[in-house]
């Protein structure tokens, strides 16, 4: 398949939601995954801390570290030519002050050729957020059900009603500190579509209905790789895994009775 290779910059986000155009974004890890995503033509590819979970084999991503993301970030930009390249900031590398919030960002752009970063959390977050637009630095806001704060929510299961005119509030102080797109993970589609209709910037949803302005997937997810455990709201495009282990198998039996090499 072919697509332009016009790059998306930040501020087309705006741009697509001021036009009514939904917003495709897969996460990848890697170069190679990187180029076959961005060939597909998505809008932009987040280096999701969720690379903790499909990639590492941890159970939450509190265990990625900066270095890491900052390899696995340069990976992925050194893959794409068109999509947008967001980076996340992993644990504790934004929530301990504004100044490490700003150094680490710096490392995702500067060493990792991001071109803007996601951090999560709303109200608490505001003054980071401001600071690092301040400095040039786009911050996509990632409110819900947040990962980084899977032990105070007791897991990863979605939210319910009686959150949402908190994360409304959330999501305008987010809009008002300089965000230029905001997730929105697993919570009801009526919280989300309120939340969409308030806000200028776009709303990317993740197991949060279909009335934000874009969605997002974890890339192992939807290409059916990573079958440790498949949240509800996740559609597989593809059943890779079964095709790898396939063809994992096939090359096996060929080495040991000798059918390859030729
Ligand atoms: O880490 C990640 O991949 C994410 C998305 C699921 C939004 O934060």
């Amino acid at each position: 398949m072919s697509v332009t290779v016009k790059p998306v910059r930040i501020p087309d986000f705006l741009e697509k939601k001021r036009r009514g155009e939904r917003i495709a974004v897969l996460t990848a890890y890697d170069a190679t995954m990187a180029r076959l995503i961005d060939r597909a033509g998505v809008d932009a590819i987040l280096v999701g801390d969720s690379l903790g979970m499909v990639v590492m084999g941890h159970e939450t991503t509190l265990e990625v570290t900066m270095d890491v993301m900052v390899h696995h970030t340069r990976s992925v930009a050194n893959g794409t030519r068109h999509a947008a390249v967001i980076a996340d900031m992993p644990f504790l590398s934004y929530q301990t002050s504004v100044a490490d919030a700003v150094r680490n960002a710096g490392r995702l752009l500067g060493e990792g050729h991001a071109a803007a970063v996601k951090l999560e959390g709303g109200r608490a977050m505001v003054e980071t957020v401001a600071r690092l637009v301040d400095v040039g630095i786009p911050v996509m806001g990632h409110i819900g059900m947040t990962p980084q704060s899977v032990h105070r929510l007791g897991g990863h299961q979605k939210l319910g009603m009686s959150e949402a005119e908190r994360l409304l509030e959330e999501a305008k102080l987010l809009e008002r500190a300089g965000v230029f797109s905001i997730v929105l993970e697993q919570i009801p589609s009526e919280a989300a579509a309120a939340i969409t209709k308030a806000v200028r910037v776009p709303t990317i949803g993740i197991g949060a209905g279909p009335d934000c302005d874009g969605q997002v997937l974890v890339s192992y997810d939807a290409l059916g790789l990573f079958d440790e455990f498949v949240p509800p709201f996740v559609k597989h495009y593809a059943k890779l895994g079964e095709e790898v282990v396939r063809a994992a198998a096939e090359y096996a039996a060929e080495v040991r009775d000798g059918r390859f090499p030729k």
